[in-house]
Order: structure tokens, then C-alpha cells, then sequence
């Protein structure tokens, strides 16, 4: 088969999955998702005990989801490792990805935020996994 495209068209304007975003707008998202983030009841206190430098956090969080998203390739990390946290369940990631997707529409609007919602809780489901907490995914595909 001659000329099977090896690598997705990642920045034309007719690519329907990609969404017109910029780092600057995912560093904006960031932030507000983390002010909304650190007022839930779950998730607000494991915040407050582990992020020292919030400023570092956001840079890491806008390079992870420019890395995910736009192909940047910024990001590398441990993101497991950060997560193996005690007394982390199922209901902490369905928390995390029911604020993250509000924010991400709020932010981009539903065509946009779309591909960070979809991806989000596919993350969620693996992170979750992967440090022993099952039904992640099953919370996340029941209708809200
Ligand atoms: C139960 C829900 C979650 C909690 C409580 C949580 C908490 C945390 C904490 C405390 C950190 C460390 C921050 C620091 O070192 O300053 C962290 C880092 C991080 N989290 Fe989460 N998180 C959750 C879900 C997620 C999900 C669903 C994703 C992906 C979509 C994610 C992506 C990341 C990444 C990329 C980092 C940075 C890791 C690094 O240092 O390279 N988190 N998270």
C-alpha cells in the first residue's frame, strides 16, 4: 500500500479531533481546575497536604496536557508515583474527572473539551488501576 500516512495531520484546521488550543489556554484551564479541585471535600485536603509550590505543579500540569494533547512532548514524569497516596478511592477519581470536565467546558467550550474530558478519564481509570483501585471506569461510564 504506497503512501499510508505514518503520522496523524496534528495541526490542520479540518481535523475534527484536534482541538484549537494553545499551552497559554491549557495553563489558564490548569488553574482554574485546581481552584475548583482544592475546594472539593475529597480532594481538597490531599492537595493541601502534598503540593508545596503550586506555580511548579501548574508548569507541570500545562506541559502534561499540552503533551497529551498538542504532541508538545514537554512532558516527562513519574505520574504513577504521585499517586500512590493513602486512602485514595474510586470516588477520588470520579471527583477529580466530574471537576475537570466542568472546568475544561467552562474553559473551551464542548467541542473543544471534548478530547481532555475523553482522555482525562481514560488516565483516570489507568492511574487508578495501577495503583489497585478498580471500578474507575465503570463510575465513569454511568450517564451523570
Ligand atoms: C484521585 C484523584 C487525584 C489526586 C488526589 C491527585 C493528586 C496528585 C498529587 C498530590 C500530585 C503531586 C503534586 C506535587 O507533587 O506537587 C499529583 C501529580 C500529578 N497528577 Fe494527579 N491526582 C489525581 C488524579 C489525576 C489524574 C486523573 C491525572 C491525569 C489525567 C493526574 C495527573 C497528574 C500528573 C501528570 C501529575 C504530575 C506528576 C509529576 O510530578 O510528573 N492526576 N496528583
Amino acid at each position: 500500500m504506497p503512501n499510508t500516512p505514518t503520522e496523524l495531520p496534528l495541526t490542520t484546521s479540518d481535523d475534527a479531533d484536534h482541538p484549537q488550543v494553545t499551552s497559554d489556554e491549557i495553563r489558564v484551564m490548569v488553574e482554574r481546575f485546581y481552584e475548583h479541585a482544592r475546594d472539593d471535600e475529597l480532594l481538597g485536603p490531599i492537595f493541601a497536604q502534598r503540593v508545596d509550590d503550586w506555580d511548579t505543579h501548574y508548569d507541570t500540569m500545562t506541559r502534561f496536557w499540552s503533551s497529551a494533547v498538542l504532541r508538545a512532548g514537554t512532558y516527562s514524569g513519574r505520574p504513577i508515583e504521585k499517586h500512590r497516596i493513602e486512602g485514595l478511592t474510586t470516588q477520588h477519581f470520579v471527583n477529580w474527572v466530574e471537576r475537570f470536565s466542568d472546568v475544561v467546558t467552562q474553559e473551551f467550550g464542548p467541542e473543544r473539551s471534548a478530547v481532555f474530558i475523553e482522555l482525562s478519564k481514560r488516565m483516570a481509570a489507568s492511574i487508578a488501576m495501577r495503583i489497585g483501585i478498580g471500578g474507575v471506569d465503570q463510575a465513569l461510564a454511568k450517564p451523570a
